[in-house]
């Protein structure tokens, strides 16, 4: 090659090279899990398959472990685009859009496929639209934990022995008026906080799914379980709105490509891993005290009561619900 045919090249290799530069990102992505949980392996997989896809020029650091923040500190970074993205609890999401709270009805899946699958469905798609005008951040899609359990210290055999006692929650409003309904004295505290709240008896029972149950190793503190599937409990990837809108055409579906892909395994995941944790923590010796809705009395009806006022999506999710059980 002579001089003038390598100019252009050379032209054209150093615009690429600008290009690759100027849109080269770090972003960062917070979440309350510890490492070990399903979720921050959902999150490093979507980082490393971002990484690898765009041959290092968008790199993803992940906070597990409520590094950044709770989830409503990380929710209002996300807002004012202090923060990329994270991974939250749909809990959280509810606290600011409660249409949301439709998600926890009790006894709205009967099984993790049947949440899967309603996690899937037009209305939850639906949902996420709503979320860069109503909270300022978008909603990729959808990941989920296993179904809600109740780990007690001491022996529970009816809804009666719950009376009173200091049962942690997440920090949400329908779950709040769950256990406010069943009569128990319902604690919010977020998930880094569990163990040791258990421990010293700040709390003698917790809402939990089997996950951290037997990874966080909580089944130490506590003497039953009750599986009772009363809840599923959805997560969602976020982008922050104002992050977004100054993302390329190009990144912008890459990323939610990615991240939407890590998402659905987590999904996959919780449906075949929950009742495998659930038996490990049996084997320990536990109690397990298996119950259905009846266990709750008239909770469920009551709480649906409260929500078709906060929610105005808890009568079709309840027909989402219906008509995708099999
Ligand atoms: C909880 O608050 O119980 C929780 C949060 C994230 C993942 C799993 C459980």
């Amino acid at each position: 090659m002579n001089r003038l045919t390598s100019l252009p090249a050379a032209i054209a290799a150093l615009t690429m090279l600008l290009a690759s530069t100027a849109s080269a990102a770090d972003f960062r992505l917070g979440l309350i899990t510890p490492p070990q949980h399903i979720w921050t392996e959902a999150a490093e997989g979507f980082a490393a398959d971002l990484a690898e896809a765009t041959d290092g020029a968008h790199t993803v650091t992940t906070f597990p472990a409520q590094q950044l923040g709770n989830e409503a500190e990380m929710m209002q970074q996300l807002q004012t685009g202090a923060l990329d993205m994270a991974f939250l609890t749909v809990a959280e999401v509810s606290n600011r859009v409660p249409d949301f709270g439709a998600f926890y009805a009790p006894f709205l899946a009967t099984d993790l496929d049947h949440a899967g699958r309603i996690l899937q469905s037009d209305l939850a798609a639906r949902m996420l639209e709503d979320l860069p005008g109503k909270a300022g951040v978008v909603g990729i899609g959808y990941g989920m934990a296993g179904l809600r359990q109740i780990a007690t210290k001491g022996e529970v055999s009816s809804a009666a022995d719950l009376k009173g006692k200091k049962l942690r929650i997440t920090p949400f409003k329908p779950i709040l008026d769950f256990y406010n309904l069943l009569g128990a004295a319902p604690t919010p505290m977020p998930l880094p906080a569990v163990y040791d709240a258990l421990a010293n008896g700040q709390v003698n029972a917790i809402d939990m799914d089997a996950e951290p149950i037997w990874k966080l190793k909580y089944y130490e503190q506590a003497d039953t379980v009750i599986v009772s599937n009363h809840m599923m409990f959805p997560m969602v990837g976020l982008v922050s709105a104002k992050v977004w809108k100054v993302m390329s055409e190009q990144d912008r579906a890459l990323i939610a490509k990615l991240m939407k892909a890590r998402l659905d395994e987590c999904v996959a995941t919780y449906i075949v891993k929950d009742a495998e944790w659930l038996e490990q923590v049996r084997g320990t010796g536990t109690a397990f005290l298996e119950v259905g809705p009846e266990f709750f009395g008239d909770v469920p009806a009551e709480w649906d009561k409260i929500w078709s006022q906060q929610s105005a999506v808890l009568g079709e999710m309840r027909d989402v619900a219906a008509d995708t059980a099999e």
